[in-house]
């Protein structure tokens, strides 16, 4: 198949749209939507964030070193947009976007209430690489918001409707597709498998699709079981 080579350039998509939060004190708290951000290292647990030298935001995180990085969801896509096309020279972002800022836990400069996780970073290093300097950084601090915790505590980040950008595009995310280590993994039952090479066209399909497998693996199950419970009477009998 033939390929067209385009000139040198930014092309790896998608990546998270976020919102950073940063602050001078006794100012007015600023946020500046930014897609070259990025985790960097998992311990100590750091991120960068990319960032002009023209936006009202770098003398902030240039002078403060430190910043909010705010996850995006569907229910915040708009305002994702706008902190991105308005300079808080001229605006209140979080008034005209109705946005609260929420107190950090490590750090002067506020979350936003509204997402649903708020990382909180402290800079380390500023790169000049060119037409953007990247702000590498140390997480501080997390938060989340406990809507998303199930009743066994567990953190259900992928009910948050998050949004990803592609190519000058938002998007939410798609359909689950595995899990993570799920192509190695041996105890994936069958359905799963001939899951994989099924792709459902619509989200009707896909629910159906979803409580079909639900079924075979519900009936998988009972079948486990009544083995088990087989085998177990037969041990009984047997004494
Ligand atoms: C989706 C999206 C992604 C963006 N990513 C970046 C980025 O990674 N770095 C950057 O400097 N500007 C980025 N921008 C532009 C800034 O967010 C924009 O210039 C903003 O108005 C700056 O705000 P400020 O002047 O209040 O700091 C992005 C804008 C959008 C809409």
């Amino acid at each position: 198949m033939a390929r067209v080579e385009f000139k040198p350039g930014n092309m790896l998509y998608p990546v998270p749209a976020v919102m950073v939060s940063c602050m001078r004190p006794g100012e007015k708290p600023n946020i500046i939507t930014v897609a070259w951000a990025g985790t960097v290292c998992s311990d100590p647990a750091m991120v960068s964030i990319s960032v002009r030298p023209n936006r009202y935001s770098h003398a902030i995180l240039m002078e403060t070193k430190e910043f909010v990085i705010n996850l995006t969801t569907e229910a915040l896509c708009r305002a994702t947009d706008f902190c991105g096309v308005r300079s808080g020279r001229d605006i209140d972002k979080y008034k005209e976007m109705h946005l609260t800022p929420s107190v950090s836990k490590k750090i002067a400069a506020p979350g936003i209430a509204e997402s649903p996780v708020n990382i909180e970073c402290k800079v380390t290093k500023v790169e000049h690489l060119g037409t953007h300097d990247m702000f590498l950084a140390e997480v501080v601090a997390v938060t989340v918001d406990e809507a998303y915790l199930n009743e066994s505590g567990r953190f259900e980040l992928n009910q948050a409707k998050l949004v990803t950008y592609s190519h000058g595009e938002y998007f939410a995310l798609g359909k689950k597709l595995g899990k993570f280590g799920y192509s190695v993994d041996k105890r994936m039952h069958h359905t799963e498998k001939s899951m994989e090479n099924h792709h459902p066209t619509d989200e009707t399909t896909a629910k159906k699709e979803s409580s079909r497998h639900s079924k075979a693996k519900a009936q998988a199950k009972r079948k486990q079981n009544h083995k088990r419970s087989t085998k177990n009477l037969k041990k009984k009998s047997k004494k």
